[in-house]
């Protein structure tokens, strides 16, 4: 058939699938005259014109709907290789990923919209996990501003970046929970905690697929990685996963909940495996809690060849067995294995899986891309004024430097000898700046960066120039990263001299943090400790900027340093950011979203812990405690100083008793006592002291982030609900018990002021 005549076809089959659903339409109209809402009739529209569409499709294009192949990637840009050309063109692939730029995408939807019968358009997919071109702070980074609004906000820019560049699926956000950091995919998350991470999630969410996904610059967003991915065994990416199912559901589920109660639209399973079962072909993940439980009804995708790795998990003999047990567990898509696309005809020819759950599956899609409003035009995202205007624009760099800076944790700020200043802000001085990350700009971004790049950076040491005077910074490597060459220590050692104060900058390489990079020692690699020791022999103070993906185990440097920021890696305007600090222009206020341990034995570490039958106790051996470290981690969850001081006081509680349908309101006031204006992340935890199941010793409930000008004091206010304290009761209900509950209300999960109150039943 000629190119000419396949037109014509598609042509006439589109024509009268309009006309049948603009008939359809006209007749629910009239039918339905109490039709109001503008969503409802949307919705019902999109379901039409799925249902007809699938009535025009073969089993073979509907079957296409559900794969989904991968771009190649050269550093020239993405490229597709002929095999997925073909799958594309032959209407066998619905999807393609790591695609993106105006030109490329615009390739691709052109042949799968002219060359296909149906040209039904494709999805354009992405890892857009913290900026497509701007790159803001890294999720764990993102995480430790506390602030809901800025993260949103980003994922705001992000999409529309994304969206500028023919990208209409964002691989984002990531909801894993990670107690581990040994785990290099944690700087991908939102840290340990199950609130925390919640927020950031549901606000991720928010960002990406905004209010309205036919909009241009919104997106598909993807929930991954359904679930418990945070949890590998021994930290090391891709392992075994053992929790228990309390443990899933109290700690791991609720920011995976968080994001399907903001209407994600798509979910992204698991490399790994949960009771035994991995995630890809878990019907109880998949069908019983995702959707029954939940009610999503968007579509689940796999993670990368994860339909195949199910042989690798022994749990299939074959493709066949593979395709079966994933799509019978409620796996819409596969990505990038090809089993679908090679074996689902055979299960249906065979009665294995029914043509009725294929539409179930196809139909979601399809419902997606009509969302998106890919049919009413498939080049809605491949615009290229968007491409060059909004891409890296001005407003959304000084935004990612307004991220940055409140991602910034200042771990230590010792006062000078003799003096009653703290080290920081560092006034104009002779100042040497050394280290393997000092003089970097790609290290500044960290993992997963899309199109980001060099491109307008400064390295800290060029910031430092700008602020401080060029005659004013020295800068010296020192060592690398990694490595035993102390070759460089020398000339870092006379630099030093020559100056008032040493400004550390060391860490991670942006390799060492992210997909397949764990670490069973999490220590500063390389020679960088001992830089620092030769340093601190000089007698001079030392400011050190960690620049890492995780936290790190820094118990020795914290010592050999005066002033400690950790920076994470914070994206592209990371370095005005960092000075911005450092300089005092803003006044540090992020918050550890994660514990910081002592040692890699105290792994993993966790402000929630339970308390146990044999509670530590420092006077009595037969209590829970290690003999050769302490307890406690070396910086605890949201903690984080500013260069002010804030103190509490005057907790109230409204009631000290409430019914489990009241709520308790909850006071505390917080006086700014120190000698600049600054922002205060206030902490609220509780405590169930009496359960039918072992419960956490605290648990973040609510927080908020207030500006209160020096000598000012503020009052902060929160609402606690019953629910809010339910976990799985003995009963294996969703639940609380009546009984005494504690509050807290502090600067971070070990500093507070604290109260009690009672919860009764109903009389
Ligand atoms: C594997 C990663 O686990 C996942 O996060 C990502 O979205 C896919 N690859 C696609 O790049």
């Amino acid at each position: 058939m000629n190119k000419r005549s396949t037109i014509r076809i598609k042509n006439l089959l589109m024509i009268s699938l309009v006309i049948f659903c603009t008939s359809c339409f006209r007749a629910n109209d009239t039918e339905n005259t109490e039709v109001k809402s503008g969503d409802f009739f949307k919705e019902s529209q999109i379901k039409l014109k799925v249902d007809s569409l699938l009535a025009l499709m073969t089993i073979d294009e509907k079957i296409g709907q559900l794969v989904l192949y991968s771009s190649t990637l050269d550093v020239t840009g993405p490229s597709i290789n002929e095999d997925y050309l073909l799958a594309v063109t032959s209407g066998m692939c619905g999807g393609i990923f790591n695609a993106f730029t105006v030109e490329y995408t615009t390739q691709l939807q052109k042949a799968a919209v002219e060359q296909t019968r149906l040209g039904i358009p494709l999805f354009i997919g992405y890892d857009v996990i913290h900026g497509y071109k701007t790159i803001f702070p890294t999720p764990i980074a993102g995480a430790s501003t506390w602030d809901v609004e800025m993260v949103e906000k980003a994922s705001r820019i992000a999409a529309t970046e994304a969206t500028a560049a023919g990208i209409n699926w964002i691989f984002a956000p990531i909801a894993d929970i990670s107690r581990d950091p040994r785990w290099g995919r944690i700087t991908e998350g939102s840290g340990e905690d199950p609130y925390l991470g919640s927020c950031m999630v549901a606000a991720k969410v928010r960002g990406i697929q905004g209010n309205d996904l036919s909009l241009e610059n919104t997106a598909l967003a993807c929930l991954k990685h359904f679930a418990g991915y945070g949890a590998p065994v021994a930290g090391r990416d891709y392992n075994t996963v053992e929790i228990s199912m309390k443990v899933l559901i109290e700690e791991y589920l609720p920011p995976y909940k968080a994001a399907i109660d903001a209407g994600v639209a798509t979910v992204m399973t698991s490399f790994s495996d949960l009771f035994g079962v991995p995630a890809t072909c878990n019907n109880y993940l998949l069908t019983e809690l995702l959707r029954e439980q939940w009610g999503f009804n968007g579509f689940v995708v796999s993670d990368y060849e994860s339909v195949m790795h199910l042989l690798n998990h022994g749990v299939a003999v074959n493709e066949i067995e593979a395709t079966e047990r994933s799509f019978t567990a409620g796996l819409d898509m596969d990505m990038q294995s090809g089993f679908y696309e090679r074996n689902l005809k055979t299960l249906i020819n065979e009665g294995k899986i029914s043509e009725n759950t294929l539409d179930i599956s196809v139909g979601k899609i399809l419902e997606m891309k009509f969302s998106l409003g890919l049919f009413d035009d498939p080049y809605k995202y491949c615009n290229s004024d968007r491409e060059r205007s909004e891409i890296l624009s001005s407003g959304h760099l000084k935004f990612a430097r307004e991220m940055a800076k409140r991602s910034l944790v200042l771990l230590k700020n010792a006062s000078l000898s003799g003096q009653d200043n703290n080290i920081l802000p560092l006034k104009k001085q002779k100042i040497a700046l050394i280290g393997p990350l000092a003089n970097e700009k790609r290290q500044l971004l960290g993992s997963w960066i899309c199109e980001g790049n060099e491109e307008g950076m400064l390295s800290i040491y060029d910031a430092f120039k700008e602020e401080y005077g060029l005659g004013n910074v020295t800068f010296t490597k020192g060592c690398e990263i990694k490595g035993t060459d102390k070759s460089g220590f020398s000339e870092a050692i006379q630099k030093a001299k020559q100056a008032d104060v040493i400004v550390m900058v060391l860490g991670e390489s942006f390799e060492m943090a992210g997909e397949a990079a764990s670490r069973s020692s999490i220590n500063l690699p390389g020679e960088q400790t001992e830089l620092l020791k030769e340093l601190k022999a000089l007698a001079k103070p030392i400011v050190t900027v960690l620049i890492n993906g995780r936290p790190l185990t820094i118990a020795k440097e914290v010592e050999l340093s005066d002033a400690v920021i950790e920076a994470w890696h914070p994206g592209t305007e990371g370095a005005h950011a960092i000075v911005d600090v450092i300089s005092g222009k803003y006044n540090p206020s992020g918050k550890l979203p994660v514990s910081f341990p002592r040692n890699i034995g105290q792994v993993p570490i966790y402000y929630n812990y339970k308390t146990t039958g044999r509670p530590f106790n420092e006077d009595d051996k037969y209590t829970t405690k290690y003999l050769d470290v302490e307890n406690t981690p070396l910086f605890p969850f949201g903690y984080g100083l500013s260069y002010s001081t804030f103190e509490y006081s005057n907790l109230k509680l409204a009631r000290s008793v409430i019914k489990m349908d009241e709520s308790l309101k909850i006071s505390v006031n917080v006086k700014n006592t120190g000698r600049y204006d600054g922002e205060e992340i206030v902490q609220l935890y509780t405590r169930d002291m009496v359960g039918s199941t072992t419960r956490p010793v605290k648990e973040l409930k609510g927080f908020k982030k207030v500006f209160i000008k020096k000598g000012e004091e503020t009052s902060v206010t929160f609402s606690l609900k019953p629910e809010q304290l339910f976990y799985l009761k003995s009963d294996q209900k969703w639940g609380v018990e009546e009984g005494e509950f504690k509050v807290f209300v502090g600067s971070n999960s070990t500093d507070f002021l604290s109260e009690s109150f009672w919860i009764v039943n109903q009389n």
